[in-house]
């Protein structure tokens, strides 16, 4: 009989409030996953201080202090290897991750978008949907893959709600906050169960075993 597996080892980058990162310290840090970094571009992301208060490990990249983009991702990924990270969950993070960081961790950076890919990619995706005069907004956790785009890798999991009088910010980010919180664990858990893969006829497909989703 095989043993219990070992946690999985997360990594987390993360710009801003850090509520997502908050989601996944609550439920699954110490259980299915080990939380063994946060990163951050920003020296006063509040998802710093959520990492101090846990006791996991924090730095901070700022851009000035780098020659460019690619030699801050390297130094970042030089990091994030250093304590053995085997996922990388991208919280709220708002800087573009170039390939020397994509190509390191090919396959394994994770990132939470709040509509339904592919609509309203990249910023300020609530308020496209809600200018597009969408009915049913959502949440997307895909793959990061180096392939040039924005929030265009493959979708590991979607949920939709329907809100069809939607007309304010606030209102629909008030919605779409537990659904993420809800996602990013979850697809989180299901990577760390050895539940999701990639269907070979088309990659772009992530696949997840039926046994695991029933359990959840
Ligand atoms: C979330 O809305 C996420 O979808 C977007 O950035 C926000 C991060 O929130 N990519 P938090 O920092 O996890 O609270």
């Amino acid at each position: 009989m095989p043993g219990p597996r070992e946690p999985l080892r997360v990594g987390v980058l993360a710009s801003g409030t850090g509520t997502n990162l908050q989601a996944l310290l609550d439920t699954l840090h110490g259980r299915e996953i080990v939380v063994v970094g946060v990163a951050s571009d920003r020296p006063d992301a509040i998802a710093l201080e959520r990492a101090k208060t846990a006791g996991i490990e924090r730095a901070v990249f700022v851009l000035a202090e780098h020659e460019d983009r690619a030699a801050r991702d390297t130094a970042i990924a030089g990091w994030m290897a250093q304590r053995g990270v085997e996922l990388v969950v991208l919280a709220g993070y708002m800087a573009i991750l170039t390939s020397p960081f994509l190509r390191r961790f090919a396959g394994a950076v994770l990132n939470v978008h709040p509509s339904l890919l592919p609509a309203f990619p990249g910023v300020r995706a609530i308020e496209q949907a809600l200018a597009y005069g969408v009915k049913i907004f959502g949440v997307t956790v895909h793959f990061v893959e180096d392939d040039g785009g924005v929030d265009t890798g493959p979708v590991i999991l979607q949920r939709g709600i329907e809100l069809p009088g939607a007309s304010d910010f606030d209102e629909v980010y008030a919605r779409l906050r537990p659904i993420e919180h809800a996602l990013v664990p979850e697809a989180v858990r299901l990577i760390a169960m050895g539940a999701v893969s990639r269907d070979p006829d088309n990659p772009r497909r992530v696949v997840i075993a039926a046994e695991v989703t029933a359990e959840a």
